[in-house]
């Protein structure tokens, strides 16, 4: 039976959907982004420059998406990124979104920001290639044992956030009154009451951060409380370098848009970097991540992985990163509005959306294997 989401065609399409069964306030939520979201619109708007070049008379009768994720053959160029909330948005969402991923054969990661706590998402799904997304807390201890904890559940790759020092100043969370859990206002129950399908999952699935269960008294707090009272401004390399240090594992460092950082990150020992202004969502008017990322490679110079997230939304994007140098990409919100729209088929719809138009782009392009694209593809 063809699924009920096969004509929902493109992550535009499934935005939409996205929009229609969310509460307006959680809608923005995600959507949003920091102030004017002139950053947020770059992202997208930079992947529009510059043009693919088609060769012809190629045998393309067997495409290669595969690439090399450190040490994992993911199916796709493509990782789902971490978005903290995402059981808010529907019921067990995180588990949803890694069951998506599992079935793709592509990397998962969990933000410290969960709903569902680090343990749950891999009890519930063990055969996740998973990472874990890390930011620095005051409470060191709580912190170390949040890392410890994420270790011993089989989460191999610690994904270290560093742009969130503090919180970035989002207008349509302020003018909406974005709370964690939501306070109910007349305006609140009045957006709720028009989305019964999602209140009725979020009233089954009481929303809280679940890898901070052992915090207590946290109450009603915004996003930018939250961030204020729990995590560390005072970061600096050398604490970075002490994670690093910690860390077994292979360590990427996300939230980088200086080369300069990015030759920080491979000198204290990362595996990898990710080029990403959070999805627009901290500062505006820093650079959309596609045009920092010819740099960054550059610096980075093939010491280190380079991926990038921010304005992902086409598989000719993914094609275009790789041009200008990232080995993979993340994706933020598409694959929350296809939760949201839809739950665990809805991510499934979008990686397939992906998956498609990939293999339909290196078809065209005459060039099967997607892990050979190089610079010269693009034509400016
Ligand atoms: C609702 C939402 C929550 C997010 N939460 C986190 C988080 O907890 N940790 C983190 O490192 N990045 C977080 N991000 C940023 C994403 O990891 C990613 O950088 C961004 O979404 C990429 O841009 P895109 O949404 O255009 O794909 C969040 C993004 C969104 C939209």
């Amino acid at each position: 039976m063809p699924s009920p989401l096969y004509n929902t065609a493109s992550i535009a399409d499934m935005r939409l959907r996205a929009r229609r069964r969310l509460p307006r306030a959680v809608f923005d939520f995600i959507d949003g982004a920091a102030a004017d979201e002139l950053t947020r619109m770059a992202n997208e708007a930079g992947f529009a420059r510059g043009r693919l070049s088609p060769r012809v008379a190629v045998d393309v009768s067997r495409i290669d998406t595969s690439v090399d994720i450190l040490g994992f053959r993911s199916a796709l160029p493509l990782m789902l990124a971490p978005t903290g909330l995402a059981g808010f948005y529907w019921p067990d969402g995180e588990i949803a979104a890694a069951r998506a991923a599992a079935k793709a054969g592509i990397p998962f990661c969990l933000s410290t920001n969960s709903v569902a706590s680090l343990e749950a998402v891999a009890g519930a799904v063990p055969s996740v290639k998973r990472w874990f997304q890390l930011y620095m807390l005051k409470d060191r201890a709580l912190m170390w044992d949040m890392v410890e904890r994420a270790e011993a559940h089989g989460y191999d790759t610690l994904c270290l956030t560093l742009d969130l020092a503090v919180q970035g100043r989002r207008d349509r969370d302020i003018r909406s009154g974005f709370t964690v859990p939501m306070k109910l206002s007349s305006a609140s129950i009045a957006d709720f009451a028009m989305r019964p399908r999602w209140l009725w999952g979020a009233l089954r699935r009481p929303v809280a951060f679940g890898n901070f269960a052992s915090v207590k008294g946290l109450g009603a707090l915004s996003v930018a409380q939250f961030v204020g009272t729990l995590f560390d401004p005072t970061v600096d390399w050398a604490q970075v370098a002490e994670v690093r240090k910690r860390w077994r594992g292979p360590m990427v460092i996300k939230g980088i848009l200086n080369p300069d950082d990015a030759r920080r990150c491979v000198e204290l020992g990362a595996q990898g970097v990710i080029v990403s202004n959070h999805g627009g969502r901290q500062l505006d008017q820093v650079p959309a991540s596609i045009e920092a990322l010819p740099q960054i490679a550059d610096a980075v110079a093939g010491r280190a992985a380079v991926y990038l997230d921010g304005g992902v939304r086409r598989g000719t994007d993914l094609i275009k990163a790789r041009a200008l140098g990232a080995d993979a990409c993340l994706i933020g919100r598409p694959f929350l509005w296809g939760l949201s729209a839809a739950g665990e088929p809805g991510v499934d719809r979008v990686i397939d959306i992906f998956r498609e138009e990939l293999a339909i782009a290196l078809a065209l392009l005459g060039h099967p294997v997607f892990s050979a694209i190089r610079g010269d593809i693009l034509v400016p």
